[in-house]
């Protein structure tokens, strides 16, 4: 089937027709996914729903670009904490940087994975940027898909991923000839980006992904948020 150049922009018109957009949020990491804040801003007349959750770990460049971004598009960004009680235990028990020595999954999963599900839990429907030249764990990703991971016999969650089939230079050709705001740091090598222990600058020619959670496989890198793509996509 012949690709339509403006396909996220129908998925989100579709996303934001189908959901009050009290039901419907974007999930941004402050990175690249920019592009759905400006899409959305383009398609919604009315206020529409963002949040980023802010492990504490990201880095201050992301703080600042969040921030850009809240100004930039007038949008009120939630910027969602971890449960202070539960991060304090984590750092009493193993430290600051326990992901080096036992894996990223209980750091993301009190950090990031705990707060989403608390967001979640309200909404019918969310809105990533992932897409699927990602990485390995993405071929698969569809448009829409039911959410698995977050969804139960009481709550039914759909995932948009508008980006889905666009690749990093469609995003990029976007970003330029719109005068998208973007994050400095993806200057400076990280064309993935994620809290600030875990993630370094790649080489030219390494995955996109290649230096997130660098010390583990590129076939176990994901954090929780899109642990669905592990498992059998749900279509
Ligand atoms: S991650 O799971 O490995 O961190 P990745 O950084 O590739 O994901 O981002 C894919 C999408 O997941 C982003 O476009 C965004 O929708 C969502 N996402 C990732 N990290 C965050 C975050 N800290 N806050 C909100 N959404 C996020
Ligand atoms: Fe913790 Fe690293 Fe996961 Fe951030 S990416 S929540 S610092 S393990």
């Amino acid at each position: 089937m012949e690709r339509l150049s403006n396909q996220p922009q129908r998925i989100l018109e579709d996303a934001f027709a189908r959901f009050d957009l009290n039901e419907i949020a974007i999930s941004f990491s402050g990175a690249e996914d920019v592009v759905l804040i400006d899409m959305a801003s383009r398609i919604c007349s009315e206020e529409f729903r963002v949040f980023s959750l802010d492990t504490g770990r990201l880095h201050p460049e992301t703080y600042e670009f969040i921030e850009t971004v809240r100004n930039h598009y007038s949008v009120p960004i939630e910027v969602l904490s971890p449960d202070a009680a539960e991060v304090e235990q984590l750092v009493r028990d193993k430290g600051l940087f326990s992901f080096y020595e036992d894996g990223h999954t209980q750091c993301c999963s009190i950090r990031k994975i705990h707060p989403l599900q608390a967001i979640l839990s309200e909404l019918g429907a969310w809105i990533t940027g992932q897409r699927r030249d990602q990485g390995v764990t993405r071929t698969d990703v569809p448009t829409e898909q039911v959410d698995a991971a977050f969804s139960d016999d009481h709550h039914r969650l759909i995932k948009f991923n508008p980006l889905a089939e666009w690749n990093s230079d469609e995003v990029w050709d976007y970003i330029r000839s719109n005068n998208v705001p973007y994050n400095p740091l993806h200057d400076r090598g990280f064309a993935s980006l994620g809290c600030a222990p875990c993630t370094r600058a790649i080489k030219p020619g390494e995955p996109e992904r290649a230096g997130r959670w660098w010390w583990e496989q590129e076939d176990e890198k994901e954090c929780g948020l899109h642990i669905q793509n592990l498992e059998v996509n749900d279509r």
